[in-house]
């Protein structure tokens, strides 16, 4: 079964075809990063607008590189949530409009479970497990029973990881988008310079994320470690709010993981391109992580054409949650 896949939730345009499963034949993404980094973010406005412009061609070019004509298309699987509207909107309007045009069924996939799902395309993961997502917008960990069936056991309370990576390098005049580029500086930082809190939380928040006052203690406390003396160069502030950041996002998945007497650990969304963090997690012998190939941590279309065959051959779409809205469910 062929599946089109179709994400435009935030600033990346995506098309994949995608065969049974974990077949990629092709899988195209058109970046707006270039035109965002002059405004240090995402412009909603323009990013819907880049989608209108690229998402034609690039569903012809997806369909001519895998080799598939549009009437073998079996369904058009989309993205109808959560992310930005007017870019939504743009997948979603492209989607129905293509299978009025070849009388395809159209299916929509949650954004989340989408990037849950992308680690299936490169490896053979035993249920149940734990998916911790770490995202621009969400930050979770998420007990995957089954393809399509989810418990959410933690959320943020504040920021998500990719979002204090984000506005931490747009605060210290790094650049945009921030993950990347603190990724790099921290490779040659000294994570032991300075010391910022790691928020592990209590109690009903024991599951949860609070990565807010990381990013006030990086942005406030770092003036004060130059005053002291400590050596506060860019490379050290990056190593050490990088050290925090995924520490608290071991810990937390691996006492979810002790509480649940669940060993396998998947991990996904754009943050799980961290080289830190992909040798933190792979490494572990608390648990064994799975994390997909870089190209299928960030937004991608071929993690929702996978995820839409499964959807389909259950013929079932209840279950998809809308993660951005569940607070703690567990
Ligand atoms: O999954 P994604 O592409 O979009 C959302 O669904 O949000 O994630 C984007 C996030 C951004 O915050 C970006 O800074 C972060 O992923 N990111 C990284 C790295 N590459 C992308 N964060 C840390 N290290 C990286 N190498
Ligand atoms: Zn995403």
């Amino acid at each position: 079964m062929k599946i089109l896949g179709i994400d435009t939730s935030c600033d990346d345009t995506s098309v994949a075809v995608v065969e049974n499963g974990n077949r990629v034949l092709s899988s195209l993404l058109s970046s707006q990063v270039d035109v965002h980094r002059i405004f240090s973010g995402v412009v909603p406005e323009i990013a819907a607008r880049k989608h209108l412009e690229a998402i034609i061609a690039l569903v012809d070019e997806a369909l001519r590189e895998s080799q598939t004509a549009l009437s073998d298309i079996d369904a058009i699987a989309v993205t109808n949530r959560p992310g930005l509207v007017g870019s939504l909107l743009v997948g979603v309007g492209a989607a129905k409009g293509l299978s009025v045009a070849a009388d395809k069924p159209v299916i929509a996939v949650d954004h989340i479970a989408a990037h849950i799902y992308s680690v299936h395309l490169t490896n053979e993961i035993p249920f149940p497990y734990i998916g911790l997502i770490v995202s621009g917008g969400h930050t979770l960990i998420v007990r995957v029973n089954a393809h399509n069936d989810y418990t959410v056991i933690g959320t943020t309370l504040d920021d998500a990881v990719g979002e204090a990576y984000d506005k931490i390098a747009k605060h210290l005049g790094l650049g945009y988008p921030g993950g990347p580029i603190i990724d790099k500086l921290a490779a040659s930082g000294d994570a032991n310079a300075i010391k910022y809190p790691r928020a592990m939380l209590s109690g009903d928040d024991r599951y949860n994320f609070s990565f807010s006052g990381l990013k006030t203690a990086v942005v406030y406390q770092t003036p004060q470690c130059i005053r002291k003396g400590e050596n506060a160069s860019m490379e050290n502030i990056a190593a050490a709010f990088q050290e925090s950041a995924v520490s608290v996002l071991y810990d937390k998945t691996l006492r979810y993981s002790r509480d649940s007497g669940i060993s396998n650990v998947t991990v996904s969304g754009g943050v799980a391109c961290n080289s830190y963090l992909r040798k933190k997690f792979s490494e572990s012998r608390d648990f064994k992580a799975y994390i997909p190939e870089r190209k299928y941590t960030t937004d991608n279309a071929a993690m929702v054409g996978g995820l839409g065959f499964h959807v389909k051959e259950k013929n079932d779409d209840r279950n998809i949650s809308c993660f951005s809205r569940v607070i703690s469910r567990r």
